[in-house]
């Protein structure tokens, strides 16, 4: 095999990653590029956003019919329309008068609360110079006041003036995400807005970086940066084309060199920024990502439409972004552009109940997509059962985050198609093992399920499904196993505070492991860094070929059921201390 790079300058560096697994490529790969940001357990739940609430009657009613719906619902986000005039670190104090009593009322009801940043409108308000009209008077805006004051702002190739864009409404300057003051700098802007509206998570857009303009408001040089003797292929063969010039200086180097890194840059100074002003850990979910990205937050995949084809593509995505160390991702259930009809995103929420980031999402000239909206009358109990399915599933997925972030593997989401590769494999729902693995199987779909398989050899930790992550605390956790062709399984549980930034590092947090043979389920306490309570109430088990005379759950006698048609064992009503070893047997 042979792989041809043109090139026309640069440094290139070369890794090679030896495996030999799949997966200990991804974990070498993240070696390199840093091993992946733990998010905050809320940030698995359920997130809605639209752009085009537009006020905050708008945003309550939303909530309202939310919370009627009694669906999941961890956390709501909030687009430009929340903005004064569209500007960074400032919120619409008419229409969205009512937005800080909003955001306390979500905090009290244990949910969570996004805002959007956008670079294109850090509008830059009053010009020294004279020629370029100012659009505020100076001292007005903070971000752009001491964004000069600082020098914080991306040159011109000559770095004698601050590279001007042209977004609506106006006249935009461009941080640099790579000068040594920008932590400080946009720390202090996130602190000011926080202030007033205290967000969980900021969500940055438009960070390739896009611009209206191509290159600045003055165009750019002829230079060999500009205009280099060869470009890739991309829209009108130019590299300024809907972005800055190349030429444009940046404190580490040229934007040539560091236009891809812009949104990696970002993510990172706001990933700091959010860690002083919160002292927790928080969300970022940036559209413009680099290798390395990963470390400061997650990704969604930008503006789709509401279209089945996108809606597959989705899946792809999702499993690249794993493979690339940026395991949080999503993309806009039931499509950001476009109508979506009642069964696309029936199927879409779905699929995404098996997104890592899973959060609705629309542009603002269409009907509410949100689960409760009118338009979605007839399936709201579908709706509602795929999320709550999801959220019975967080103990899972959060320990998958857990080995991400300390082993560097993927936590890829199983989608699953008609093909199963040979193994066992067992319905998640009702345990029953699938025949004819190694094959395409048909199998049946009507709209209120989605197929989910599990792979034989694992045991996978549940809760039961609550409104929110914070109402789970405290919950009886469930252990399902699914045995392998040898008839065993294995699995982790890692449970912290949900949000502590020194969870990992100070060890405050509970790791359990599980093992399973044909008839007993072992645990062991691997770390017990966390004063909390931990009970066990259900374990489940498929692939068991007869009803068992005798379960003992820590030596006790214990009730179960059986299921003939599907083979699977059901011990229940017991209650026992997950945070001592756990031995339960059947025979
Ligand atoms: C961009 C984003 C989209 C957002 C819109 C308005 O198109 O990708 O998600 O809603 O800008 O901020």
């Amino acid at each position: 095999m042979t792989l041809q790079f043109r090139t026309i300058g640069g440094i290139l560096d070369f890794y090679v990653y030896t495996g030999p697994s799949p997966d200990d490529v991804i974990r070498q790969h993240s070696e390199v590029i840093g091993r992946t940001f733990m998010p905050p357990y809320w940030a698995l739940g359920y997130n809605l956003c639209r752009w085009g609430y537009n006020n905050d009657r708008n945003l309550k009613a939303v909530i309202n019919r939310m919370r009627q719906l009694q669906i999941p619902y961890e956390t709501q986000w909030s687009d430009i329309d929340y903005m004064k005039d569209k500007l960074d670190f400032t919120y619409d104090k008419q229409n969205f008068a009512d937005l800080p009593n909003i955001v306390d009322d979500l905090h009290s009801h244990g949910q969570r609360y996004v805002v959007i940043l956008i670079l294109r409108r850090l509008e830059m308000m009053a010009f020294e110079d004279p020629g370029i009209s100012s659009e505020q008077p100076p001292g007005t805006y903070p971000p752009y006041d001491d964004g000069v004051r600082e020098d914080i702002f991306i040159k011109t190739h000559d770095s004698s003036q601050i590279l001007i864009g042209k977004v609506w409404p106006g006249l935009t300057a461009f941080p640099d995400f790579t000068h040594p003051k920008i932590i400080d700098y946009w720390t202090r802007q996130v602190r000011s807005l926080y202030n007033q509206l205290p967000f969980d998570g900021l969500w940055i857009d438009m960070n390739e970086p896009a611009n209206f303009v191509e290159g600045s408001n003055t165009g750019c040089t002829d230079n060999s940066l500009d205009k280099p003797p060869y470009t890739p292929w991309i829209a009108d063969g130019n590299l300024a084309t809907k972005t800055l010039c190349p030429s444009a200086r940046q404190n580490l180097s040229s934007h040539y060199n560091l236009h891809s890194m812009y949104g990696y840059f970002e993510a990172k100074a706001t990933f700091e920024a959010l860690k002083s002003v919160r002292q927790r850990r928080s969300l970022v979910i940036s559209r413009s990502t680099f290798p390395g990205s990963g470390v400061y937050g997650g990704h969604w995949e930008g503006d789709n439409n509401a279209v089945w084809s996108d809606m597959y593509y989705s899946i792809p995505a999702l499993l690249n972004a794993n493979m690339y160390g940026i395991p949080l991702m999503g993309s806009d259930i039931c499509g950001f552009g476009g109508y979506p009809t009642e069964e696309l995103c029936v199927r879409w929420t779905q699929l995404a109940s098996f997104y890592t980031f899973m959060r609705n999402h629309r542009d603002f000239n269409a009907f509410d997509q949100d689960p409760a909206s009118p338009a979605f009358r007839e399936s709201q109990h579908i709706l509602k059962s795929a999320v709550e399915f999801r959220y019975r599933l967080l103990p899972y997925l959060y320990t998958l985050f857990f080995e991400s972030h300390t082993k560097g593997t993927p936590v890829g989401a199983r989608t699953v198609n008609a093909y199963f590769p040979t193994d066992k494999w067992y319905d998640a729902y009702t345990g029953k093992e699938v025949a004819n693995t190694g094959q395409n199987v048909t199998l049946a779909a009507p709209l209120e399920t989605i197929n989910v398989h599990v792979r034989g050899g694992t045991v996978i930790p549940m809760q039961e499904h609550n409104l929110t992550t914070a109402a789970s605390v405290g919950k009886d956790y469930k252990l399902v196993i699914a045995p392998s062709e040898a008839g065993i399984a294995a699995g982790d549980l890692f449970v912290d505070d949900g949000e502590a930034l020194d969870a990992i590092s100070g060890m405050k947090y509970i790791l359990l492991h599980f093992t399973a043979t044909k008839n007993e389920l072992r645990s062991t306490v691997q770390v017990n860094g966390l004063q909390k309570k931990m009970t066990l109430g259900e374990i489940t088990v498929f692939g068991i070929s007869e009803n068992p005379r005798q379960v003992l759950v820590n030596g006790k006698h214990s009730a179960h059921s059986y299921d003939t048609t599907n083979k699977v064992l059901n011990i229940q009503r017991f209650q026992i201390d997950m945070l001592s070893p756990i031995h339960a047997t059947w025979s």
